[in-house]
Formats: structure tokens, C-alpha cells, sequence
């Protein structure tokens, strides 16, 4: 069981990320309307994690016998001014993430719940890399924006990524 507490901060958790899964599907549109490819499947990729993220803390739930319970998702905002935009709301997204689930870690270590303290132990690594990336990509970016063969070979770069499901046995790893 968990505490009534740390279910609801939970299962707002779950909305967070399927929130961040819709944000980064409306950057993907938004890439794609600008023809670059490459971007587009990050984001779609990205966007594939974050659902995989909200299912695990969904499995989590019912595995404590703790109900889940799934509320409204936001919508995304649907217009960017630039690529450079779009990284950089990426960044500052990570790092809201970031802040969330160290609230949720700070609550189960005050509560003493050692399951869910080691549960988010996962979620705290992920966003090191969550931010990592998105930074990356960032300045990535900021280094050949005035560059048109750059951004093509950046692009290039970025349709190399590919899905590899997260799912409750190799997150705990
Ligand atoms: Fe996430
Ligand atoms: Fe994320």
C-alpha cells in the first residue's frame, strides 16, 4: 500500500507524463510541417518514452494495490516561432519533470516508504539523461543555426534514433 498522499502525487505523476507525451507529439507536428524529418522522429520517439514513464508508475499503482486514477490531459501548445524554440521548452519542460519527481521522492522518503523511495530512484537517473539530452540537442542546435547544411546534417543525426520500450523489468536495472 501506499499512502492516500503519495497515490494522488502519483497519479498526478501519470498525468504529467502523458502530458509530456502530448506536448512532445505537437512538437513533432511541428517539425514535420517544417520538414525536418530527423527532429520529427526524436520528438516521436521521446514521445513513445513518456508513455512508457506514465505506465510504469500505472503498474506501480496496481502493483502496491493502490487506485489508479487517470485525469484530464492539457492540451499541448500547437505553435512554435522556431526549432531553437521548441529545444529550448524542451529544456525548461525536463527540467519542471525533474522538479516534480524529486517533490514525489522528497514525500516517500518523509513518509518512509522505502518501495516507492526505490521505485523513484529509476524516474531521478532518467531525468539526468532527460535534461542531458535535451540540452544537447539545444546547443546542438545553437552551433549551426544560421547554417542551413548544418541544421540538414543535424537532422540526419536526429532520424537515427530509435525506440527501445521502457518497460518495468529493464527499469530496474
Ligand atoms: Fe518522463
Ligand atoms: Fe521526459
Amino acid at each position: 500500500m501506499v499512502s492516500e498522499r503519495l497515490r494522488a502525487k502519483l497519479n498526478e505523476q501519470i498525468q504529467k507524463e502523458f502530458y509530456s507525451a502530448y506536448l512532445y507529439l505537437s512538437m513533432e507536428a511541428y517539425f514535420l510541417s517544417q520538414n525536418l524529418d530527423g527532429f520529427a522522429n526524436w520528438f516521436h520517439i521521446q514521445a513513445q518514452e513518456e508513455r512508457d514513464h506514465a505506465m510504469l508508475i500505472f503498474d506501480y499503482l496496481n502493483r502496491v494495490g493502490a487506485k489508479i486514477e487517470l485525469g484530464a490531459i492539457e492540451a499541448p501548445p500547437t505553435d512554435f516561432a522556431s526549432p531553437e524554440e521548441v529545444l529550448q521548452k524542451t529544456v525548461e519542460h525536463e527540467r519542471l519533470v525533474t522538479r516534480s519527481i524529486y517533490d514525489l521522492f522528497d514525500l516517500a522518503s518523509e513518509e518512509k516508504d522505502h518501495k516507492t523511495v526505490m521505485f523513484l530512484q529509476w524516474f531521478v537517473n532518467e531525468q539526468v539523461e532527460e535534461e542531458e539530452n535535451a540540452e544537447k540537442n539545444l546547443a546542438s542546435f545553437r552551433f549551426v543555426k544560421d547554417d542551413p547544411k548544418g541544421i540538414l546534417l543535424l537532422d540526419r543525426e536526429m532520424a537515427a534514433r530509435v525506440y527501445t520500450p521502457i518497460t518495468s523489468t529493464n527499469s530496474q536495472q
